[in-house]
């Protein structure tokens, strides 16, 4: 082959490349942290709590037993955070198996079992989905997400490990008995996600990633996934002032 062809045959071949993609720059996305470990929390980066807050008994790093304690993709849990407190609520759940995520904090399993027999009494079978999940089941879970979507995605609808809510054994997600669009964005149209929407902070649970708070949580919303947050003085008072768990705590960022 002469020079010439040999170098217009170099030019198509890159051209090609370029266009598949095919390159070390194909992979825009970020990489996610080596290593996923407890953060400490700098409580100067984040403006003044509520007024009627409990002082600082929200932040996981002191208080990760806290039944009011909040966390999100900037507020961690330790790592070996366990609690001590967990039971089988005696709810019906997808599956049968007594494993972990059937599993949730004793007062939380309580109003559970109050919400799923109130939402029998008005002829809707709930059942749970999945409940506590330690940090290392979280990792497995996020890093499949990671390896099927990307990172960007799967930060959208998954928590890293140390920043879901479900180790702390307080929330859960939920469906209707046939699990039908389970964990997925059709729930929303169930009649069982418009019964917990309307129903569920009357037994101290909240709609944790709500619609329209998603630049606030940082989660797309998740109709499914109900957070035990105390007295149902607490859930109200958020409902009624329309508030997510940061908005309430006044926890958004200052920097
Ligand atoms: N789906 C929620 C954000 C979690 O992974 O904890
Ligand atoms: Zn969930």
């Amino acid at each position: 082959m002469k020079r010439k062809q040999m170098a217009a045959l170099f030019v198509i071949m890159g051209f090609a490349l370029h266009a598949t993609g095919c390159g070390k720059h194909m992979n825009p996305e970020p990489s996610p942290p080596n290593r996923y470990h407890t953060q400490s929390i700098d409580h100067r980066s984040y403006r003044a709590y509520d007024d009627n807050t409990p002082a600082q008994t929200m932040f996981p790093s002191k208080y990760p037993a806290s039944i009011g304690v909040i966390v999100n993709k900037t507020i961690y849990l330790p790592q070996n955070y366990k609690p001590n407190d967990l039971v089988y609520p005696n709810v019906p759940f997808l599956f049968e198996e007594k494993i972990e995520k059937r599993q949730l904090r004793a007062e939380a399993a309580q109003a559970l079992e109050k919400l799923f027999a109130a939402a029998r009494k008005d002829g809707l079978y709930l059942s749970g989905v999945s409940g506590y999940r330690s940090y290392d089941t979280q990792k497995w879970l996020f890093e499949s997400y990671m390896k099927r979507d990307g990172y960007i995605e799967a930060m959208k609808y998954s928590a890293l490990p140390g920043t879901s809510e479900h180790q702390t054994g307080l929330s859960i997600d939920v469906s209707g008995e046939d699990g039908k669009c389970a964990v997925s964005s059709c729930f929303e149209y169930t009649k069982e996600a418009q019964w917990i929407g309307r129903h569920s902070a009357e037994f101290g649970f909240i709609i944790r990633y709500p619609k329209g708070k998603e630049h606030i949580t940082g989660y797309k919303y998740e109709p499914w996934h109900i957070r035990y947050i105390g007295p149902s003085k607490i859930s109200l008072e958020m409902v009624r002032r329309g508030v997510s768990l940061e908005e309430y705590y006044n926890v958004i960022r200052v920097q």
